[in-house]
């Protein structure tokens, strides 16, 4: 995309899409997730870029909220950052992780307004499947239980299956993430087929009660037409894509540039 038209646009566009956000709650949320810049941060050693500026920013520049995915080997957000990061910003927090006995205590500390977890094994590079919630239904009930009694709203990342959707309603869960890997690998060569198994699992949630979110591997090419389709899509969280087109266009510009995909 041409940069002067991006300028452009997004200087007709900023007020309007503020304006929308604000008076339509119906909108697709749009979460960034900030580990990449904590990557960038951690090569150094030092603090820049600086990943508490970076939070308070993106929702300076219109995210409805910022997420993070502190992992056991604390390569990119560290749980420190988690725990500052917290006092710093006002739009939705959202914290994704394997809940081990360190993630569960710190999302208890932090007191999220979301955590969703992801059943990472060990080591992994990024999530990359969602739960089996037939088999760890009442390993997910009981933690599910606790971060619910902290006022803490929960979320499960699964795949667009609605057999493992209408177990995980069973966790007691107040949403599911849908991961949309399949859906962005797809999109390319047929997107109509690619985002078929994702109307499906949306209509699933909605029978079972469930609020939907999504993510992985969403980007500025995929995003508009999956927003689109997918019935009752609260809450869309990105990082890899969005922070790598910040890179030649501008976090500011680019937020902007996501939100309006969410436009629909
Ligand atoms: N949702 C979950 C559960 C994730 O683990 C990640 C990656 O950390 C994302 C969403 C965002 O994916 P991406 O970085 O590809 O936008």
């Amino acid at each position: 995309m041409n940069t002067v038209f991006v300028h452009n646009l997004i200087n007709s566009d900023k007020r309007h899409i503020e304006y929308l956000c604000k008076n339509n709650p119906n909108m697709t949320k749009l979460s960034v997730n900030i580990n990449k810049i904590a990557t960038i941060r951690n090569a150094r050693g030092g603090n820049i870029p600086d990943v508490l500026k970076a939070a308070v920013d993106c929702e300076r520049f219109g995210a409805d909220g910022v997420t993070v995915h502190p992992r056991p080997d604390e390569r990119h957000i560290r749980y420190q950052d988690v725990r500052d990061i917290r006092q710093v910003i006002n739009t939705e927090f959202n914290i994704e992780g394997y809940p081990s006995e360190s993630f569960i205590h710190l999302v208890l500390e932090v007191k999220p307004h979301q955590v969703t977890l992801v059943p990472d094994p060990k080591g992994v590079l990024t999530s990359n499947a969602g739960w089996d919630t037939v088999k760890n239904k009442s390993f997910l009930k009981e933690v599910i239980g606790e971060f619910t009694k902290a006022g803490i709203r929960t979320s499960l990342f699964i795949e667009a299956d609605p057999e493992m959707i209408s177990n995980a309603a069973l966790t007691g869960t107040d949403r599911v993430e849908l991961y949309t890997e399949s859906y962005a690998k797809n999109y390319p060569t047929n997107r109509e087929e690619a985002v078929r198994p994702f109307i499906v699992a949306a209509k699933a949630a909605a029978a079972a009660g469930l609020g939907l979110n999504a993510g992985h591997d969403l980007d500025m090419n995929n995003l508009k037409y999956f927003a689109q389709n997918i019935p009752g899509l609260l809450e869309v969280s990105i990082g890899h894509a969005l922070i790598s087109d910040a890179l030649y266009l501008g976090l500011e510009n680019t937020i902007q540039l996501y939100l309006r995909q969410l436009k629909v």
